[in-house]
């Protein structure tokens, strides 16, 4: 963009609006001049937890030094890695959207016009251990001749392209990884299976926003009802991931009136059109199916089961069909605030048919970055979600405050995931410390 170009969108913008930019910036500029560290040593010592800001920077680039490594720690020791802060961090962030092919142009917001890069320097730093630095060579060496398998929504479909992006940091050669069907990245339904060839493996991605089925209703329902949701039956590609090494599922975005009865779809048990079910039942059920699919489809002796959780939308003044925006927001949220009880809704409804259905086996784990992503408003599209082709940012009524820019907050949810999966990988392996690994 040119400086012409910036200049006009900055004559568009209402006072109200560029009293925020301004003082956002006065704060930013602030930052950089300021010699933080010792800064926030003296708010430390003083006890002002409530600056979580300055406490946030001063964990600085590295990681804290009296913490325990989560991978080295071993039985009977315990990190929640989900309970933590988010931590200014000079090196990330861990790629350039730039050098990474396989991105769809939705989530590529620096290139699509978004100015501010803020965004991407927030490491998350769990509050009683250290995660291990994401490693892609480690990562791809661990799934040699393996399959890894996305499965849900578009969210999902961001965290996807974020591993893609992350793991071929670690190629030179760009054409020893490719779609086995040779289609392109773009936005569309079905699935999409990237190999990369040094390594024999695979990461995949299949669109299934329900998990469940849908489809056409039984013969005789009502008028209104144009297609249902069989609470009871997986969606139809399950029979194409579930015999994949690793299946990171997620839903959420999907359940609720205007996706569902509002487009006239209904949910149906066994025969039964249920026209009166909760969102709420009939999510629970969904999730009841898909563990029901675990126990008796996959074979968790080999395939490592994650649900992600719900990723938290952050439309301010309407949502996403009325004017709701995040676009001027450039910081995270820093304070230790709990997440709203209608942002945890999914991921607490999950925890709950989890914990009814887990009879001491641990074959599932819930990677619960809703909380932290929760403290992310300044990590989505927003304006940023238009490729070249369309000229520029998008209307200001139209943004995506549920997607996520890359590199950005799915970055921090695959350096969970590759957390948890090493995890295992040691554990399976019958120790917890490989040192030279991590
Ligand atoms: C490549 O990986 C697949 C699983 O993704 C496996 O079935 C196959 O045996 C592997 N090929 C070789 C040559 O190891
Ligand atoms: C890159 O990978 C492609 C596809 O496997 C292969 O044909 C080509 O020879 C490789 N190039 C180099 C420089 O290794
Ligand atoms: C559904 O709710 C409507 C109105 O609330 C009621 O008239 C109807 O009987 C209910 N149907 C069933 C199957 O419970
Ligand atoms: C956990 O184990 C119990 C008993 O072995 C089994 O019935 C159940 O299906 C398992 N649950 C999952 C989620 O695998
Ligand atoms: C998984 O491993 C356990 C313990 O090694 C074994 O008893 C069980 O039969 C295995 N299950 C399957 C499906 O292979
Ligand atoms: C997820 O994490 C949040 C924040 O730490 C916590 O309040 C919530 O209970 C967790 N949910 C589940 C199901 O573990
Ligand atoms: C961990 O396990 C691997 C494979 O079983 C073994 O080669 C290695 O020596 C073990 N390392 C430690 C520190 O126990």
């Amino acid at each position: 963009m040119t400086h012409l170009e910036l200049l006009k969108k900055f004559k568009k913008l209402k006072p109200s609006e560029l009293g925020c930019f301004c003082i956002s910036l006065c704060f930013i500029v602030c930052l950089f001049f300021l010699d933080y560290r010792s800064l926030s040593k003296g708010f430390r010592v003083r006890g002002h937890h409530g600056l979580g800001l300055w406490s946030g920077l001063s964990a600085s680039s590295s990681s804290r030094r009296d913490l325990s490594g989560f991978l080295e720690m071993g039985h009977g020791e315990n990190c929640n890695i989900f309970d933590g802060n988010w931590v200014w961090d000079e090196s990330y962030p861990l790629y350039d959207s730039k050098d990474c092919l396989l991105l769809d142009d939705g989530f590529r917001c620096s290139e699509n016009g978004r100015v501010d890069s803020f965004y991407t320097k927030w490491r998350w730093q769990p509050k009683d251990c250290n995660l291990p630095r994401f490693d892609a060579k480690t990562m791809l060496e661990r799934l040699r001749n393996r399959r890894l398998a996305f499965v849900g929504d578009s969210i999902g479909r961001n965290q996807w392209e974020s591993l893609l992006c992350l793991l071929s940091s670690a190629v030179t050669n760009a054409s020893s990884i490719y779609e086995v069907n040779g289609r392109p990245i773009t936005k569309h339904m079905g699935f999409l299976v990237f190999k990369f060839l040094d390594f024999n493996c695979t990461i995949e991605y299949y669109r299934a926003p329900y998990l469940v089925l849908q489809s056409r209703p039984p013969p005789g329902s009502p008028k209104q009802v144009r297609t249902t949701l069989k609470l009871d039956k997986m969606d139809w590609s399950a029979a194409k991931w579930k015999n994949a090494d690793v299946i990171v599922f997620n839903s959420g975005h999907w359940w609720n009136i205007e996706k569902t009865t509002r487009e006239g779809c209904y949910y149906q048990e066994s025969g039964d059109v249920k026209m009166n079910m909760t969102i709420e039942t009939a999510y629970k059920k969904s999730i009841e199916t898909v563990l029901n699919f675990i126990s008796k489809e996959v074979d968790t002796n080999k395939t490592q089961v994650v649900f992600r959780g719900f990723s938290p939308v952050h439309f301010r003044g309407g949502d996403w069909k009325s004017g709701g925006s995040c676009h001027l927001e450039t910081l995270p949220d820093l304070s230790s605030s709990p997440a709203s009880s209608g942002t945890m809704f999914f991921t607490n409804i999950f925890g709950s048919v989890l914990s009814e259905h887990k009879h001491g086996n641990e074959s599932l784990e819930l990677l619960n970055v809703t909380y932290m992503s929760s403290k992310r408003k300044d990590g989505h599209a927003s304006l940023y979600y238009l490729g070249p082709k369309y000229g520029g940012p998008a209307p200001l009524r139209k943004q995506d405050c549920s997607h996520w820019c890359l590199p950005g907050v799915p970055d921090s949810w695959n350096e969970l995931l590759y957390a948890v999966f090493l995890k295992r990988e040691y554990s399976l392996a019958g120790n917890f410390t490989t040192p030279s690994l991590i």
